[in-house]
């Protein structure tokens, strides 16, 4: 689209959200335009916070389905709109609900912990739900003989238990093919490339396992190396005192880290990583499900009624 186009069509999106009341929420992995209308941008656990605590009637959630299922779940009164109802999530894809009944099945016991990244119908058969940002705090609170089903990401799975040193957690094998695919050989080549970078991780990340083990083993000792959700790596850019960051997640994030900190360089570990999903999110389509009030994503009563006290068990805790 034109530089010329575009900014009108910001304006335009401006201007209707007043008129319409709408609040606009953005993930961090959404393209720079779309960002820029927004109202809030964040992680997944900042922007469910947001969803259940502003003003406006409606909320435009620019983000993936589940995220939006998320906002509907926690303000049921309020419409929630998507731009493209198809952006969906190759991780929360990764297990079904008759999976996870079978796998409950086989272990009647465990307290079920799922990440955010997961369907609303999944949310509704689990006992807390998480996000990047309060996973091992979530896990923490857990009494120490209780088994847990953790999912559905085994890396983020991998870096709980690491974290909390628990031995009784059953990890299913899911994973977001776009964390999967940043790879530790990715990540060294960066960061030999930058000698003094600090490196910024997602638990998501195909790297995460294999380089924890490298931290504890200290080949990592003249790195500073820090595992953190996209809002975690924000605010950790931006309180450093490092000049430069090699920085292993969806590439989106790169435009306000480099916004919120002109001094400083940032690379991807992977310029590869970038979500097809996010990026279905554009601003003709906000500015169509906006004017049109159209994609409302909604949520049946009986399901939304669980998954509340899931996703809340977890906002009470982070
Ligand atoms: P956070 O923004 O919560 O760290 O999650 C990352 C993600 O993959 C969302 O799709
Ligand atoms: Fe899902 Fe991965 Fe895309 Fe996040 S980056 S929305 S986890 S596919």
């Amino acid at each position: 689209m034109l530089v010329q186009q575009s900014s009108e069509l910001k304006e335009e999106i401006m201007r209707l959200k007043k008129e319409k009341d709408v609040v606009i929420l953005a993930h961090n992995y959404q393209i720079p335009d779309v960002q820029d209308v927004a109202d809030f941008t964040g992680d997944s656990l900042g922007l469910s916070r947001q969803a259940a605590t502003v003003d406006q009637k409606t909320i435009l959630f620019c983000g993936v389905h589940f995220m939006a299922e998320t906002a509907a779940i926690i303000s049921p009164e309020k419409k929630v709109l998507i731009p493209d109802l198809e952006a969906g999530c190759s991780l929360s894809d990764s297990i079904t609900v008759d999976e996870l009944r079978n796998w409950k099945n086989q272990h009647p016991d465990a307290i079920a912990v799922g990440y955010v990244n997961t369907t609303a119908e999944i949310k509704a058969e689990l006992d807390y739900c998480c996000t990047s940002a309060n996973a091992v705090n979530v896990v923490k609170s857990i009494p120490e003989d209780k088994d847990i089903l953790f999912l559905p990401d085994m890396f983020l799975g991998s870096y709980v238990a690491k974290m909390t040193g628990r031995k009784n957690m059953h990890i299913w094998a899911g994973e977001c093919h776009v964390h999967a695919g940043i790879t530790p050989e990715d990540v060294t080549k960066k960061l030999e490339s930058m000698q003094d970078a600090e490196f910024l991780i997602h638990p998501e990340c195909g790297c995460t396992t294999p380089m924890m083990y490298d931290v504890a083993d200290g080949s990592y000792d003249d790195k500073k190396v820090s595992i953190l959700s996209t809002e975690g790596m924000l605010k950790h850019a931006n309180k450093s005192k490092s000049k430069n960051f090699v920085v292993a997640t969806e590439t989106g994030i790169l435009y306000k880290m480099k916004q919120q900190n002109p001094g400083k360089t940032f690379i991807p570990a992977s310029e590869k990583a970038e979500c097809q999903y996010m990026k279905m999110i554009t601003l003709e389509k906000v500015y169509d499900a906006l004017i049109n009030e159209k994609n409302i994503v909604t949520v049946p009563k009986e399901i939304a009624d669980k998954a509340r006290l899931a996703i809340d068990r977890m906002l009470a805790i982070s």
